[in-house]
C-alpha cells in the first residue's frame, strides 16, 4: 500500500506521534508531510491516510480541514491522530472535515489519540485557568497539568507505533 501520513503540530507533540506512526508501518510505501507540505491534488494517489493534528480551542487545525477540502479525490481509508492537553479526548475533533470524508464514501479505520502537554501555556496562565474554580477542582486542575507534562512520553509514542501495526495489519 501507499500511505501518507500527515498533520498540523504548532509545538511538536503530533509530529512526535506522526513519527511513531510511522515507525509502525513496516513493508509499505510511506510518506510523511506536514499539511502545509501537502499538495491537495496528490491525495487521491494515496491508499490510506493517517491525518492528525494537536487540538485547539476544541477543534483540528484549520490547515488539515482546507487541506481536505480542496484534496480533489480522496482514498478511501482513513485515521484520524491527534494529541490535547484535557485530560478526556475529544470525540468530537474531527468533526468539520466529517462531511467530507462521507461525502467521497470514505472509510474511517480508527482513531489514536494522547495527551500533549501545552508547551505555549505559561505558568502565569496556568495560574489563571485555575483561579476562580473551587479549591476542589483546583486541586484536580494542578494535578493533570502535573500528570500531562511531559506527554506524549516514551509510552504514548510506543502506543502510536503498536496501533499504526495493528490498523495496517488489519488491512
Ligand atoms: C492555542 C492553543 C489552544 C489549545 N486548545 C486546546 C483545547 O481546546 N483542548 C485541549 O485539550 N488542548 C488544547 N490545547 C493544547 C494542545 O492541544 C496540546 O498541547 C497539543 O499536544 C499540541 O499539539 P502540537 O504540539 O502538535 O501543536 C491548545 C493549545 C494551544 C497552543
Amino acid at each position: 500500500m501507499k500511505i501518507l501520513i500527515t498533520y498540523y503540530s504548532g509545538t511538536g507533540n503530533t509530529e512526535k506521534v506522526a513519527n511513531a506512526i510511522k515507525d509502525g508501518i513496516i513493508g509499505h510505501e510511506v510518506d510523511i508531510f506536514p499539511v502545509k507540505q501537502v499538495d491537495p491534488t496528490i491525495l487521491k494517489s494515496y491508499d490510506m491516510v493517517f491525518l492528525g493534528s494537536g487540538i485547539y480551542g476544541f477543534a483540528i487545525n484549520r490547515k488539515v480541514t482546507n487541506l481536505m477540502k480542496k484534496a480533489t479525490g480522496l482514498p478511501s481509508k482513513f485515521i484520524y491522530f491527534y494529541t490535547h492537553q484535557s485530560p478526556n479526548p475529544w470525540p468530537e475533533a474531527f468533526k468539520s472535515i466529517e462531511s467530507i470524508l462521507e461525502r467521497n464514501k470514505c472509510e474511517i479505520l480508527g482513531e489514536f489519540e494522547c495527551c500533549g502537554e501545552n508547551l505555549k501555556m505559561t505558568e502565569e496562565q496556568r495560574q489563571t485557568a485555575m483561579k476562580n474554580l473551587p479549591p476542589e477542582k483546583r486541586k484536580e486542575m494542578e494535578e493533570h497539568f502535573r500528570v500531562v507534562k511531559g506527554h506524549p512520553n516514551v509510552e504514548d509514542l510506543e502506543n502510536a507505533k503498536k496501533f499504526a501495526q495493528l490498523i495496517v495489519n488489519k488491512i
